[in-house]
């Protein structure tokens, strides 16, 4: 029986451009999990979506010198090809400035003040009289109210590294005008995430998730106060009451309703417009949110808690796979540091499976990971040329020379032979076990064990010495038979990861596209079935390009 799978990657705010990190925190992981369910015939739908409200995209907007709409829309374009590109294949990218989203946010907002979960309360905060706006903390610097460094940030002192209210700051400035702020009473919405406490706990009590996660959630739970889901700002959603005028949903409220919003916008144009309800409203559906650590309150308190507020039966989040962050050679990705790569120039160099089986391997699962040029290197050249690519070569090569790109008869098959198929399957399961824990890591650890138990397999049976004698040739073509057998598999197994190599890989082997998990296992080449002339799959990188990119990290970051 097929299951259904609503799986969805932190909208990614349209901002920057997305970048490793990323990729390999959410995008990447998501997309090969959705691949595979695919594969094994369930219903899986893949949802994301730009995340274009709230202060980060302001701030950035202005200093870019952009209106923040001109600002989204740039960048919401440009990510949406750069995912393109690298085959991260969303059933839908949606986007939270998108006109429907503000129905659904309206409504969650409206039913929890019906449900008595919000409250109104005037506090003060700061106000540029220049400007005449309110300003969020990441606009504001001043003196740090404990070790009284001069320029300290709204919300944390870089010289000290305490953090605090923007409104302790002394001596508070406009961060782009430099102008003197004053204190001026504003009225905000709370939402009581206090009184979801004891629903929270009961319904944490029996999650399995990554320690990371849990132990994180478990800490947090217990303290959980009122908070502000409304801004003095007018990018945003607007707050559906009278007389609010100058204030906006906050973002952290809006964008994980885009999830709903986004699952309502693909349903329409891809089924019918109650469709979203089997995803979103039905217990069956499995709910799974690939975030990066930093999200991982939001994921497993404060939008669940939204949901429980509702009238209506949201489902709540069965699995978070969180992953903790890459590093690029050692350092933070950081823009404005220049320690970072042009995804789009690297993926003209570069194809998108080299880049997607990197980021697999060095998945950061369980602790911080790296990007380093080295690596990638030897992951390109060793392990997708040296093993999965040689595999295919050497067998197809060796069975247009003595078989005419014909399968084979298999008969007689020896221990060796048993063994290898034994193997395979083996080692196709723990594939499967490893997509079913989200790990990539161990799937592409499996990946290239599959294709060095093939290669191994190949010199052990030395077909070109079974090819010189009458009476051995059919031990040489049970050799090619067995390793087209591996190959399937690897194709198989791969095909989540470095989806353009599994789809060369299943042609040359001319195994139909399109065919679930079990129906590839069970699939046998026919003797006489036509094989394709191999081609090159994985491409091989070269010390000087390696070298070149290098160089130009390095001189882009003392810039
Ligand atoms: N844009 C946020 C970030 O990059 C993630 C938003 S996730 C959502 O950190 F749930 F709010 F959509
Ligand atoms: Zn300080």
């Amino acid at each position: 029986m097929s299951d259904r799978y609503l799986i969805t990657a932190a909208l990614l705010y349209a901002n920057g451009a997305v970048h490793f990190g990323h990729l390999a925190g959410a995008y990447l992981p998501a997309d090969a999990y959705t691949r595979y369910r695919k594969l094994r015939g369930d219903d899986a739908v893949y949802i994301c979506g730009s995340d274009e409200y709230g202060v980060a995209i302001t701030l950035s907007a202005e200093l870019a010198s952009n209106t923040p709409k001109e600002h989204v829309d740039f960048y919401h374009k440009l990510n949406m090809e750069l995912f393109k590109k690298l085959n991260i294949n969303f059933d839908h990218y949606s986007r939270t400035t998108h006109k429907e989203h503000d129905i659904p946010v309206q409504e969650f907002f409206l039913e929890l003040v019906e449900n008595g979960y919000i409250e109104e309360k005037v506090t003060e905060q700061l106000y540029s009289e220049q400007d005449n706006k309110f300003l969020a903390d990441r606009y504001v610097i001043g003196t740090c109210p404990k070790c009284k460094a001069e320029n300290a940030r709204g919300d944390e002192c870089p010289s000290c590294a305490a953090s605090y209210e923007a409104t302790d700051l002394i001596d508070p400035r406009s961060k782009m005008t430099n102008s003197p702020l004053v204190l001026k009473p504003t009225k905000n919405w709370f939402m009581r995430f206090d009184l979801f406490k004891d629903k929270l706990l009961t319904w944490l009590s029996d999650k399995k998730w990554k320690p990371n996660v849990l132990n994180f959630v478990e800490e947090y739970v217990k303290d959980l106060r009122p908070r502000a889901i409304t801004r003095d700002s007018t990018w945003g959603v607007k707050i559906p009451l009278p007389d609010t005028e100058g204030k906006v949903l906050y973002v952290w409220f809006d964008a994980p309703i885009g999830y709903i919003s986004a699952t309502k916008e693909w349903a329409k144009l891809t089924k019918n417009e109650d469709a979203w309800k089997d995803y979103w409203l039905d217990p069956s559906t499995k709910l799974i949110h690939f975030i990066g650590k930093d999200n991982i309150p939001f994921h497993a308190i404060f939008f669940p808690a939204m949901c429980m507020g509702q009238n209506k039966p949201y489902k709540l989040v069965d699995e978070i796979p969180a992953n903790e962050f890459l590093n690029l050679e050692g350092k933070q990705f950081s823009k404005s540091a220049g320690w970072y790569i042009d995804l789009e120039k690297f993926l003209d160099e570069f194809s998108a499976d080299q880049v997607r089986y990197t980021l697999a391997a060095n998945a950061p699962e369980s602790s911080d990971s790296e990007f380093t040029f080295a690596d990638f290197q030897m992951r390109c050249n060793t392990e997708l040329v040296g093993k999965f690519g040689n595999l295919v070569n050497r067998t197809l090569v060796f069975a247009k020379k003595q078989t005419d790109l014909k399968v084979p008869v298999v008969e007689n098959l020896e221990e060796i032979d048993e063994k290898f198929l034994k193997d395979i399957e083996k080692l196709t399961q723990d594939a499967s076990a490893a997509y079913e824990s989200f790990s990539l890591r161990k799937a592409t650890h499996v990946i290239m064990e599959l294709a060095a138990l093939g290669n191994v397999y190949f010199d052990a049976k030395k077909p070109w010495v079974d090819a010189k004698q009458d009476e051995t040739r059919h031990r040489m073509q049970n050799t090619i038979a067995l390793c087209l057998v591996c190959l399937k598999q690897l194709a198989l197994i791969s095909a989540p990861i470095v989806p353009e190599a599994s789809k060369e890989l299943f042609e040359l082997l001319g195994v139909e596209q399109g065919l679930s998990w079990d129906k590839v296992v069970s699939y046998t080449f026919k003797s006489g079935d036509h094989l394709k002339t191999p081609k090159i799959l994985f491409a091989k990188i070269e010390d000087e390009v390696i070298e070149k990119h290098l160089e130009k990290l390095h001189s882009l970051a003392k810039a």
